[in-house]
């Protein structure tokens, strides 16, 4: 067994590392709150976390360095793979995969240490016995729930909620039931017994699992945003047993900016972050009165579209899934030059779920480079639609619905949506009458004042922008 063991736990010089580490993270979240500074403050924290690594690894007591070798290889492999080939539409469920994988390690970290409380034998002091618990049960709950949502978002599972009678019953049952286990094990912990411990990680898997398959699909982003505040929480707690201050700043740091991002996104949604976890929303099935329905709609083509939003004086564009489905971020800036060109004030209504994660429209159009102050949050454009004389809506569906609105019985009511319809026209591209996410029809299409471009939103942006241009 080789050991390089130049840091001592503890020591100054660690404890020093750890603080430039920690630094870094919070750096890069700082710059991670504007698209133009968002870059480099991904990088400036995974330099955080190579030299969190790096510093752990020299500390005294770092033994195996084959199986160290071997985990970092794979983990880098699969690391940088998956950060060239995935999708940003797949975002999401990646997202889900990684929290996942950083809670499973966090259960199998506090096994190790029970493990290693037993062959030291007595009893584990309690100051590290109850972060050890705390992570392992944390840390199970975010694994198993993050493969689920992993699972739903990628198709392996269905995405409609899944619940079992006594949902509700069970899942209290099994939550005092793991409380109960890990008490048990902190009263008679002469040494802690790890059969006890292995119940509460099975325990706390079925409790994974049981939270989130009754969770439909749309409503999987608050979910793993959860679930990322739960990894950030069992890390601290690992943190604790492990007197490791860079772990217990960085979980610390994940548990609480994943609690404002899942306070913020129920916020968006107009929902209790409970009403989310217990409603059983989010994945309803087409409704009765849904896309089959046969209702007229205006039709138009590119050419008279771009004659409308030629002669407008002010065009909001309302961008969403479809848009990073047909990658048309670039056409849409080019339409969106051909306009302002002639004159025509070009803004974009961004709405906080729009797409697939957070923050999805912003990234795809910083991409385009358009300008940032182009780009209006809901709460700003709303009130700015009334005066604006065209709003094209480029693959975005649910949150334009005005169900959400009208219809209290609807799956997305109270959702607060983009006001398209106040605007004097709408033009609506998207390929067909086709749903969105939450799977409900959209009464915007059938309104005197929209028209349907029917296409792919790409060419249908690409040719509106050649045509302004011949004009
Ligand atoms: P959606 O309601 O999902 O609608 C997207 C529309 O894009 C579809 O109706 C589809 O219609 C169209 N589309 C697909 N490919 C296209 C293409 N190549 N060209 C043109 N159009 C295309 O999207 P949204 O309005 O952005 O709403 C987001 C939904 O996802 C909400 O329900 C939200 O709750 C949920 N959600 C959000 C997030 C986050 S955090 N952003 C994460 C997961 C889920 P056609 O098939 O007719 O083209």
């Amino acid at each position: 067994m080789i050991s390089l063991a130049v840091l001592e736990p503890g020591g100054d010089a660690a404890t020093a590392l750890y603080i430039v580490s920690f630094s870094l993270f919070i750096l890069g979240l700082k710059q991670g709150t504007h698209p133009s500074t968002a870059k480099r403050g991904n990088l400036i924290a995974a330099v955080g976390m190579a030299v969190a690594v790096v510093t752990t690894l020299l500390l005294d007591g770092m033994g195996n360095w084959g199986l160290v070798a071997i985990g970092l290889a794979i983990g880098s492999a699969v690391g940088a793979y998956a950060s060239i080939k995935v999708k940003m539409t797949e975002m999401p469920q990646m997202v889900a995969l990684y929290n996942g994988v950083g809670g499973g390690a966090v259960a199998l970290i506090a096994w190790s240490e029970i493990r290693h409380g037993i062959h030291i034998g007595g009893a584990m002091p309690l100051e590290d016995l109850i972060p050890t618990l705390l992570a392992a049960i944390i840390g199970s709950v975010s694994f198993w729930g993050s493969n689920i949502a992993f699972a739903k978002l990628q198709d392996l599972i269905p995405t409609r909620p899944l619940a079992v009678p006594g949902q509700q019953i069970i899942n209290a049952v099994l939550g005092i039931g793991v409380i109960v286990l890990a008490i048990v094990i902190a009263i008679n912990n002469d040494p802690p017994s790890q059969f006890l411990f292995i119940l509460i990680l099975v325990a706390a898997a079925i409790l994974g699992n049981l939270v989130v398959l009754p969770i439909g699909g749309a409503d999987m982003p608050v979910v793993i945003s959860m679930l990322n505040a739960f990894t950030g929480l069992s890390a601290a707690a690992a943190g604790f047993a492990l007197q490791n201050v860079a772990l217990i700043v960085a979980g610390t740091l994940v548990g609480s900016s994943g609690t404002i991002l899942t306070m913020e996104m129920a916020t968006a949604m107009n929902r209790s972050v409970a009403n989310i976890l217990f409603s059983g929303f989010g994945g309803a099935p087409a409704a009765a009165s849904g896309s089959g329905e046969q209702r007229p709609v205006t039709s138009i083509g590119a050419q008279d579209a771009a004659i409308k939003l030629a002669y407008a004086d002010t065009v909001v564009i309302v961008p969403g899934y479809g848009l990073a489905v047909a990658q048309a971020q670039h056409a849409v800036k080019e339409m969106a030059n051909q306009l302002e060109s002639r004159g025509v004030t070009v803004n974009y209504a961004i709405h906080p779920v729009a797409g697939r994660m957070p923050g999805h429209m912003n990234v795809l159009l910083a991409e385009a480079d358009v300008p940032y102050e182009q780009l209006k949050e809901m709460d700003e454009i709303n009130p700015e639609m009334s005066r604006t004389d065209v709003a094209v809506v480029i693959g975005a569906n649910d949150v334009t619905n005005p169900a959400a609105k009208n219809d209290p019985n609807s799956p997305i009511a109270g959702m607060p949506i983009i006001e398209v319809s106040e605007a004097n026209e709408v033009i609506v591209i998207k390929r067909s009458l086709s749903t969105g996410f939450a799977g409900i029809d959209n009464d915007l299409f059938y309104e005197p004042n929209t028209s349907m471009l029917f296409a792919d939103a790409k060419a249908a942006a690409g040719e509106i922008a050649a045509e302004i241009e011949q004009l």
